[in-house]
């Protein structure tokens, strides 16, 4: 606890966001590994200034304001999950305040600037450590797509095994945010109130249901707000911006982003389709990757599997796939399932994987909470 008389020597750490989605895992995970009393956390808000802070964090007073530069200034280190709104607009007033502490931030806002670190330890600890040492002061957690399929395909990536790699998404509705996971709820809802009556006659024709679906899915009462057109019953092959190149801004993130987190000198060429889906909070991707050598399957599984402690080899069979490699299976957890793996019919060099991974762990919060530790000593 934060009320201790000791905690005055622990790094105190301004929290910015904490209660949105993100945040929450965030805040959950730093209490579930006990890292709360590693550091001494100051809440901001920036709708309920001088509120109490959060019950798990006793001691830390009450909420200051997040748009307060002079009072965000007085910290050694901000973490923020707050999106990238406030990080356009807070950032560059606290270094322009001359604040010189670490900024660790969820959002994608400045993961491309030459001065930042895309934190993902299990994979780049190394460039980590090294910014550390060299003054970086921004470590930003990488998009969710690409930190997830690093953490399950790094051992590939790391041994210099990929030549290139496309890869084509199945992302959850979380991905969106909070009220894009209530609207794929309210719309499997609608839609299944809809035919509930014929639903239970066993006797219905499936093809008057299926009309009535999608008599639904296409009625203006059905709210689809939040993405546009319906998700529930349907999937939605864009994500994030148009670059105006016919690439979507999530495609081109993650060729960006995964040569950065490598740190590779020559680029690996990676891209594909970014495909949203009615998942609720675990992104998949389905990968096919051209490699340098021909290596026996058995091989490409032990090396996937050494990378690091969260990723699950899955046995490329049709139960062992069910039982394990869904994002049912995978949310909640921080085990990174990855299978599928097999030689595909274009050469010895090709192989398919599929891998799973929760979209607000690996994804998003734990990243951050490990570069807090990090940061503190304490990883
Ligand atoms: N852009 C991601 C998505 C969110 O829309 O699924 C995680 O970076």
């Amino acid at each position: 606890m934060t009320s201790a008389p000791e905690s005055s020597a622990l790094p105190s750490v301004g929290f910015v966001g904490w209660r949105g989605m993100v945040g929450s895992v965030l805040m959950q995970r730093l209490q579930d590994e006990g890292d709360f009393a590693r550091i001494n956390p100051v809440f901001f808000s920036t709708s309920a200034v001088g509120g109490a802070a959060p019950s798990f964090a006793e001691g830390s007073g009450t909420l200051q304001d997040a748009y307060d530069v002079e009072i965000l200034a007085k910290l050694p280190i901000i973490v923020t999950a707050q999106g990238g709104d406030y990080t356009a607009e807070v950032y560059p007033k606290l270094r322009d305040a001359g604040w010189s502490g670490l900024w660790l931030d969820a959002a994608s806002t400045l993961r491309m600037e030459q001065d930042s670190v895309i934190v993902l330890d299990p994979v780049n600890r190394s460039a980590i450590d090294k910014g550390l040492a060299d003054g970086v002061r921004d470590f930003i957690g990488g998009n969710c797509t690409v930190s997830c399929m690093l953490m399950g395909l790094g051992g590939l990536f790391r041994n210099g095994l990929v030549e290139w790699g496309t890869s084509m998404t199945y992302q959850a509705a979380s991905g969106g945010g909070a009220r894009h996971m209530r609207e794929l709820l309210n719309q499997f809802g609608a839609l299944h109130g809809t035919v509930a009556m014929n639903l239970d006659d066993p006797a219905s024709a499936i093809l008057d249901i299926d009309r009535a679906i999608l008599a639904k899915q296409r009625h203006a009462s059905l709210d689809a707000s939040q993405f546009g057109v319906p998700l529930a019953g349907s999937v939605i092959p864009w994500i994030d911006s148009d670059l105006g190149n016919g690439q979507s801004k999530e495609e081109w993130k993650a060729g960006a982003e995964t040569n950065k987190i490598l740190g590779t000198d020559t680029r690996i060429p990676f891209d594909g389709l970014c495909v949203r889906v009615g998942a609720m909070r675990s992104h998949s991707q389905a990968l096919t990757l051209k490699l340098t050598q021909d290596l026996p399957v058995g091989e490409i599984e032990s090396i996937l599997a050494a990378d690091n402690e969260w990723v699950r080899v899955i046995p490329n069979t049709k139960v062992d796939t069910l039982a394990g490699l869904t994002p049912v299976a995978a949310t909640g957890s921080l085990e990174i399932p990855v299978g599928r793996i097999r030689k595909l019919e274009m050469g010895r060099e090709y192989i398919s994987a599929f891998t799973v991974g929760d979209q607000l762990l690996w994804g998003a919060a734990e990243p951050l909470r490990r570069m807090l530790m990090i940061a503190t000593g304490n990883l």
